[in-house]
């Protein structure tokens, strides 16, 4: 197996830097699309043969140095009883929002071998078709953090602004601690879950931490985040908390018990690597947008991304999710840019 990805993201000395991007598996590649055609999105999440088919076409058809698995940070709060639903064309949503402590109430904490074994039926398929590709590659497993599942769970689906959340955690802080408390229960037993079933990394996606100052964050987030993290420390898996919108978190992701950060495309390396400190290993960053732009500025940009990381270990990613109108040619030529360009860190 290509190992270059862990290494990487243990802090060793590697021949070069590892490329995956977030959002790999999905709707920008054909093959995936078609897969969609045949199943609806949560189907397609509970049936791990064709998890591990789109979980392997970007490793096959782009030459990612690591596979992420196909699910999703929502189905944490639908095993908590809160009925997720993909509507065509309206994105998730959840039929029985949580809003308050009577809404906890009608929550259960659920046996998460039980409710979510279907990712990890998914894991253990998905390790055996990397397994038979010619150049193997390391499974990543994840989470939402706490704060961000409970952002979609008050909300009762997407927002720009999450006022339900942003309000209960002024209205009733302590009530609030409570769900995300429940949400960190179940998400340790889930990530440990994977782990066990085969995930060899495993990254934490806090979407929405970026609404809080430092100080909230700190307050109302992090602790959450820690003991997820903490419970992971005894697998010895590299553990990757991404958080967007979070320049101004940095200095507090930094004091997180995490190998490697994911940081968003509104702040330089160069400047991470300063605020994060030596021992951080730093995942990202190009904009997902320049992968829009043409071939020849795309390899000029991750050029230039791959001399703002350099002087410590770095894994090359985008700094969100890839949009689906990327062509996969631009997909492809980052990949190759990162390959050609990548080395010596
Ligand atoms: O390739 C991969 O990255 C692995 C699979 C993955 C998905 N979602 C598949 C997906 C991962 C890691 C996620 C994480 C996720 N899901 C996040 C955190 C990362 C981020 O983007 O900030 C969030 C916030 C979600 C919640 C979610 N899932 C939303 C808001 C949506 C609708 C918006 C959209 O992009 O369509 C989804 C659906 C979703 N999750 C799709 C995919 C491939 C599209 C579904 C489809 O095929 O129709």
């Amino acid at each position: 197996m290509s190992d270059l990805f862990l290494r990487e993201a243990r802090g060793e000395a590697t021949e070069r830097r590892p490329v995956w991007m977030m959002r790999q598996a999905g709707r920008y590649l054909a093959e995936y699309r078609a897969v969609r055609a045949e199943v609806d999105f949560l189907t397609l999440c509970r049936t791990p043969d064709l998890v591990a088919e789109v979980t392997v076409q970007p490793v096959r058809l782009v030459g990612v140095d690591a596979a992420i698995l196909f699910a999703d940070i929502l189905l944490v709060p639908d095993a908590l009883g809160a009925g997720l639903q993909f509507v065509q064309g309206d994105g998730p949503s959840f039929r029985n929002p949580v809003r308050d402590r009577a809404g906890i109430g009608r929550l259960a904490k659920p046996d998460v071998g039980k409710a979510l074994g279907y990712v990890f039926d998914a894991i253990r398929t998905t390790r055996r078709a990397l397994a038979a590709l010619p150049d193997p590659v390391p499974l990543i497993g994840f989470a939402g953090t706490p704060w961000t599942l409970a952002a979609y769970l008050t909300q009762g689906g997407g927002s720009q602004t999450y006022p339900h959340l942003l309000a209960w955690s002024y209205r009733d802080p302590e009530g609030l601690e409570r769900l995300l408390s429940l949400i960190t229960d179940v998400t340790i037993d889930y990530v440990l879950g994977q782990v066990e079933a085969g995930a060899q990394a495993i990254q934490l996606f806090d979407t929405w931490g970026g609404l809080l100052s430092e100080e909230r964050w700190r307050g109302l987030a992090m602790p959450h985040v820690a003991r997820i993290l903490e419970a992971l420390a005894g697998t010895g898996v590299p553990r990757i908390v991404f958080a967007r919108g979070s320049a101004h978190l940095l200095p507090a992701l930094a004091d997180l018990p995490a190998e490697v950060l994911s940081i968003d495309w509104t702040l330089p390396l160069s400047e991470a690597r300063r605020i994060a400190g030596p021992g951080k290993v730093l995942q990202g960053n190009l904009d997902p947008a320049a992968l829009l732009g043409p071939v020849d500025e795309l390899e000029r940009l991750t050029a230039r991304l791959l001399e703002e990381a350099a002087g410590g270990p770095h894994i090359v990613n985008l700094g969100h999710g890839i949009f689906k109108q990327t062509a996969p040619d631009h997909a492809r030529a980052f990949v190759r840019a990162v390959k050609e360009l990548g080395q010596p860190r």
